[in-house]
C-alpha cells in the first residue's frame, strides 16, 4: 500500500517526531556531545551566545532526519554523528545571521542573540558556527559530503539574498517564492537526508530519493512556517507572530491573499509590505483577509502537496521502523503549529 497523508494516525494521536526521536535518541545523544564539544573556544562570549541559541533546543529536526535516513539504510557505523552535528551547526548559523537580517527578537521562546549580544556579535558566532561545520566535515573526510554540505551552504546564503531583493516587492510571484524557499530552507534538509546515503555508501539513485524526500519536505516545512507566521502564537512558535508582515517579506499567503483580493485589499498589501501598515490593527486586518481569501488553508494545502512528494520519493525503500518515521515526519511538517 502507498503510504500517504494522514492528518491524524492510525492511533488517533496527532503526528509527532517523538517516534523519530525515540528511534535515533542513542545517535542523538552523541550528536549533541559533538555539539556541545565544538561550540566551545576560549572567547567568553562564543560559548555564551552559541549556548544560549543551542540551549533554547529547537526541533533537531535535519540532524535527526539524517540519523533516521542511515538507519532507514541499515547503516550502523558512526560517521554520521560529526556530519549530523555540522548540519545542525550551518542550521544554527543561518539563524544567527537570519535573525539579524529580519530583525526578529524571539527564537525558540527566547531573546534572539541579536537582542541581547547585538548585530555584530550574532554575525560574527553565526561566522563561527559555520567554519566549525567545515572543520566537522573536513574530519569526516568524504570528499563527496563536503561537497554536498558546502553546496548546501552557499544555495542558502543565495536564497536569503534573492529573498532580500523580493522583500516588499507585492508582485513577487509564485515560481520566485518556490525558488527561495527551495534555497534557503529544502537545500539543507535535502542535503542532511542524502548525506545519509553517502555515508552508507549506497548507489546514486538511493542518494537523489534521499534528496528528493528532503527537498520536498523542506518545502512542505517552508509554506507551513510563513502560514503559521500569521495564523499561530509566539508562546506556540517560540517566535514573533507577524514577524514576516512587519517585515515585509512577500511570502505565499500574501501572494495568494494580494491576488484574490479586491482593488482595496491589494492596494492595503502594497502599503503593507511597504511598512506603511504595521500596527496591530493592520495585522489583525491581513490576518482577516488572509482567512478571507483561503491563503492559509491554500498555504498548508500547497504543502501537503510538496509533503505528498516526499513520501513518494521514499517508495523505493522497503517497510521499517525508520521510514514510518521519516513518513511521520511529513506528517508532523504539514500539522505542526510551532
Ligand atoms: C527555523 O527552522 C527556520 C526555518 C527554516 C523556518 P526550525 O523550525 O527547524 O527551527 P528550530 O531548530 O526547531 O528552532
Ligand atoms: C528561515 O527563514 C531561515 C533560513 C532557512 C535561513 P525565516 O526567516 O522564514 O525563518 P524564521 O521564521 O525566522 O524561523
Ligand atoms: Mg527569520
Ligand atoms: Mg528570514
Amino acid at each position: 500500500m502507498t503510504a500517504t497523508i494522514h492528518r491524524l494516525n492510525p492511533s488517533g494521536r496527532a503526528p509527532s517526531l517523538e517516534p523519530m526521536m525515540a528511534l535515533v535518541a542513542n545517535d542523538m545523544n552523541q550528536v549533541n556531545s559533538v555539539i556541545l564539544a565544538r561550540m566551545q573556544s576560549d572567547i567568553p562570549l562564543i560559548p555564551e551566545l552559541a549556548g544560549h541559541l543551542i540551549a533554547g533546543g529547537g526541533k533537531r529536526m535535519r540532524p535527526m532526519l539524517m540519523l533516521a535516513c542511515a538507519r532507514m539504510l541499515d547503516y550502523t557505523g558512526t560517521r554520521h554523528h560529526k556530519l549530523a552535528a555540522s548540519v545542525e551547526f550551518i542550521h544554527t548559523a543561518t539563524l544567527l545571521h537570519d535573525d539579524v537580517v529580519d530583525k526578529s527578537d524571539l527564537r525558540r521562546g527566547r531573546r534572539t542573540a541579536n537582542l541581547i549580544w547585538g548585530n555584530p556579535a550574532s554575525v560574527l558566532v553565526g561566522d563561527f558556527l559555520f567554519s566549525r561545520s567545515f572543520e566537522l566535515m573536513v574530519e569526516d573526510g568524504s570528499l563527496k559530503a563536503l561537497r554536498i554540505l558546502s553546496n548546501a551552504s552557499a544555495v542558502i546564503a543565495e536564497g536569503e539574498v534573492n529573498q532580500l531583493t523580493a522583500q516588499r516587492q507585492v508582485e513577487t510571484g509564485e515560481d520566485r517564492y518556490l525558488q527561495i524557499i527551495g534555497a534557503k530552507t529544502a537545500a539543507l534538509f535535502a542535503a542532511a537526508c542524502r548525506i545519509a546515503a553517502v555515508v552508507a555508501e549506497r548507489p546514486e539513485a538511493d542518494e537523489l530519493a534521499l534528496d528528493a524526500y528532503g527537498r520536498n519536505l523542506g518545502i512542505a516545512f517552508q509554506l507551513v512556517d510563513d502560514a503559521i507566521d500569521y495564523a499561530s502564537d509566539a508562546e506556540t512558535m517560540g517566535k514573533g507572530v507577524g514577524d514576516d508582515f512587519r517585515d515585509g517579506k512577500v511570502t505565499l499567503p500574501v501572494i495568494l491573499a494580494h491576488a484574490r483580493g479586491s482593488a482595496e485589499d491589494r492596494s492595503f498589501w502594497r502599503d503593507a509590505m511597504h511598512g506603511h501598515r504595521i500596527g496591530d490593527d493592520d495585522l489583525a486586518h491581513a490576518k482577516s483577509l488572509l482567512e478571507q481569501t483561503g491563503a492559509i488553508a491554500d498555504t498548508i494545502e500547497r504543502a501537503r502537496h510538496y509533503g505528498q512528494r516526499a513520501i513518494d520519493a521514499l517508495g523505493s525503500f522497503g517497510s521499517s521502523q525508520a521510514k514510518s518515521t521519516l513518513v511521520e515526519a511529513v506528517e508532523f511538517a504539514i500539522a505542526r503549529a510551532y
